[in-house]
């Protein structure tokens, strides 16, 4: 099956085989390992990326499914060696740590920010409440949302 669809601003046009799943496609078939794989059925948000403008978990989502749309992965965020404010922030604020939750939590973080430039914290958590980490506790996270949107 031949599907076109815009990856990180540049079309793309492959043959894919409809069974694999977006995370394993874009890891596997394009070698955009950012994006990370934790529990594989939609429980961590580790695989999050930004499908025409909303969060989603690209393990739940057949590549097939993609056909037309607009996707922006972590490895994105960053242009010419300038970080995204969100990333900068990040490490401004000490919110990474084994750093395997990050790609996904700055992914939700920028498509609430892409739609909303000014959240309250109550919407950051609502935003990020399918992103799982184990080690920071949340709370930096938290603050490097705000960080970013102070900024
Ligand atoms: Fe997709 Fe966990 S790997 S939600
Ligand atoms: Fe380790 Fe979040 S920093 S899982």
């Amino acid at each position: 099956m031949e599907i076109t669809f815009i990856l990180n601003g540049k079309e793309i046009c492959m043959d894919i085989d409809p069974n694999m799943t977006l995370l394993n496609y874009l890891r596997e078939e394009l070698f955009l390992t950012g994006t990370k794989e934790g529990c594989g059925i939609g429980e961590c948000g580790a695989c999050t990326v930004i499908v025409d403008g909303i969060a989603v978990n690209s393990c739940l989502v057949f590549v097939a499914q993609v056909n037309g749309a607009e996707i922006i992965t972590i490895e994105h965020l960053e242009h010419d060696g300038q970080l995204d404010r969100l990333q900068q922030s990040f490490i401004d604020n000490h919110a990474v740590q084994c750093g395997f939750c990050t790609p996904g939590m700055l992914m939700s973080s920028k498509a609430l920010l892409l739609k909303n430039p000014n959240p309250s914290q109550e919407e950051i958590k609502i935003a990020l409440s399918g992103n799982l980490c184990r080690c920071t506790g949340y709370q930096n996270i938290i603050a490097a949302v705000e960080g970013a949107i102070e900024e």
